[in-house]
């Protein structure tokens, strides 16, 4: 692992192992946008890298997103290929798959 110091003070660190490889790329559609992804990337990483903070609201129209990463707080939900309440963080993206910000509780925005 090699690490570097940028202006900030933060550091990023590049983990040179050949064992760690991508998936496939694969196309998906967030909120009717195409977007590049890999397979074995999270619906939560995708939307993240893309710009989305907010992955739902909730019925009061308060924003929501990736808040433990690993499936126990629900707050990631969106709905993917028409079925709502699909955590993000949970959920792997997949060739053609087509996920929508949530409003509320249902599917439709
Ligand atoms: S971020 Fe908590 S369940 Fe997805």
């Amino acid at each position: 692992m090699d690490a570097s110091s940028r202006s900030d003070g933060s550091r990023s660190f590049r983990i040179e192992d050949e064992s760690v490889t991508r998936g496939r790329e694969v196309k998906i559609f967030i909120d009717g946008r195409k977007v590049d992804a890999f397979e074995g990337e999270s619906v939560a990483a995708v939307m993240m890298v893309d710009g989305e903070v907010a992955m739902r609201t909730t019925i009061d129209g308060e924003p929501r997103g990736v808040f433990c990463g690993m499936g126990v707080c629900f707050d990631c939900l969106v709905v993917v290929d028409d079925v709502p309440n699909t955590r993000a963080c949970m959920t792997w993206v997949k060739e053609g798959m087509q996920i929508k910000s949530q409003r509320g509780l249902s599917a439709a925005n």
